[in-house]
């Protein structure tokens, strides 16, 4: 096989350059374009966050305002969007219902395979990061069997998403800031996260030079997986089976007996606390005191944290709880059900993914993705007809 090396998954490999997203995995630290994800969160809004992956710098604040206005007045969806989404079963997984509505998008704006137009690729970029929540909500209200909310183009990013999953009727929703505030500060710390599955999902369809919405749906089917984005859904439904503290050292023998894994611990690239967990940890608190709710199954995380913290199996392995550990409490806490969990990452990823996107596109030195193999199975042998075999 010549000088060819095998890299199953690709642990050590690197398939571009990339100027977006730096992770330091044995240091724990993220940072977008250079700037540490403690600040963005803190102090950044997610439109900003999303200018500064796509186009590199912070916005200034005619930059922002101009793209926010971009960004707020395309979020509306063709009518004919709708009765796709209507066309779904009512118990439809709604990533299931993302990842076909979002490559449907390509069909309705086939200019999008023009990617060597500057503005062409600009435009779709504004209609993903628009819309992608437009029909995530869909979703949302076809299995709850509830009419469709359009978009409120005078709120925020994160108050029109709840106003479109949440609003009944005529009735006035105004979103509680701190919760608008706190799914913002989330939707930042999902925004990118260089080679990632999905990510690396979008950029190889992306290299066939397909247009934007195809490889971004490619990203969306990536990251409904149960062991990347999927995974802040079943960590939620591992929190509920063990039900109670006391459940938690018989279910971490299981962990170790290999029965089954623990989920939201563990990261390719960290190798010490995930930044984004740290962050989401203390978010937890803001949204139960927004929300004046408790949830005993928060108990039954930290209690898995604990204990795993000390014990020799995770510590040898460097296993510590990353994005998704916490994430899922949140977003019950905010009254989503947790099939919506992996979709509220899917928001928050856009811009990265179409950030990675673009700098593909822009970068020479990519051609077609096509990794090769090493063939293991047999060669060379003859036809048998079908009545000579035995
Ligand atoms: N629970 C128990 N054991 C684990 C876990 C876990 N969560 N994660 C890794 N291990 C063990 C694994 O069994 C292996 O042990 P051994 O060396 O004895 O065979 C060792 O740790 C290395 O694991 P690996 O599967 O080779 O590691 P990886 O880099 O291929 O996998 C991972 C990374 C994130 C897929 C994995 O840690 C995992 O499955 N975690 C649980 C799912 C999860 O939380 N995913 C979210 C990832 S973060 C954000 C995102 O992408 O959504």
């Amino acid at each position: 096989f010549g000088l060819m090396t095998y890299d199953p998954a690709y642990t050590n490999t690197a398939s571009c350059r990339s100027a977006i997203t730096y992770i330091d995995g044995d240091k724990g630290i993220l940072e977008y374009r250079g700037y540490p994800i403690e600040q963005l969160a803190e102090q950044a809004t997610f439109l900003e966050v999303a200018y500064l992956l796509i186009f590199g710098e912070l916005p200034t604040k005619d930059e922002l305002d101009e793209w926010t206005h971009a960004i707020t007045t395309h979020t509306f969806v063709h009518e004919n969007v709708k009765s796709f989404v209507e066309g779904f079963r009512y118990d439809a997984h709604p990533m299931g219902m993302l990842q076909a509505s979002v490559a449907a998008l390509s069909t309705f704006y086939p200019e999008a395979k023009k990617i060597d137009d500057e503005q062409v690729r600009y435009e779709q970029i504004v209609r993903l990061i628009a819309k992608v929540p437009t029909l995530a909500a869909f979703a949302y209200r076809h299995a709850k069997g509830m009419p469709y909310v359009y978009p409120d183009n005078d709120l925020n990013y994160a108050e029109n998403f709840l106003g479109m999953l949440f609003k009944i009727a005529e009735l006035k929703y105004d979103a509680d800031p701190r919760i608008a505030k706190a799914l913002d500060v989330l939707l930042i710390l999902h925004a990118d996260h260089e080679q990632n599955c999905s990510t690396s999902a979008v950029r190889s369809v992306g290299s066939s030079q397909v247009d934007p919405y195809s490889a971004v749906a490619a990203g969306v089917g990536a990251l409904y997986g149960p062991l990347h984005g999927g995974a802040n859904q079943s960590v939620l439904e591992m929190l509920q089976r063990i039900e109670s503290v006391e459940n938690v050292p018989g279910f971490i023998d299981g962990v170790k007996n290999g029965n089954e894994r623990l989920m939201g611990f563990g990261h390719r690239v960290y190798k010490n606390f995930d930044p984004r967990a740290k962050i989401i940890k203390k978010a937890v608190d803001d949204v139960f005191e927004a929300t004046g709710t408790t949830n005993p199954l928060l108990d039954v995380a930290q209690e898995l944290e604990r204990i795993a913290l000390e014990d020799d199996y995770f510590v040898k392995r460097k296993l510590y709880p990353n994005v998704d550990f916490y994430s899922g409490l949140i977003y019950e806490a905010l009254g989503l059900p947790v099939e919506m969990f992996t979709v509220l990452f899917a928001i928050g990823r856009t811009p990265g993914w179409v950030a990675q996107w673009l700098e593909m596109v822009d970068d020479k030195e990519q051609k077609i993705a096509r990794p090769r193999q090493i063939y293991t199975g047999a060669r060379g042998r003859d036809y048998v007809p079908l009545d000579q075999r035995g």
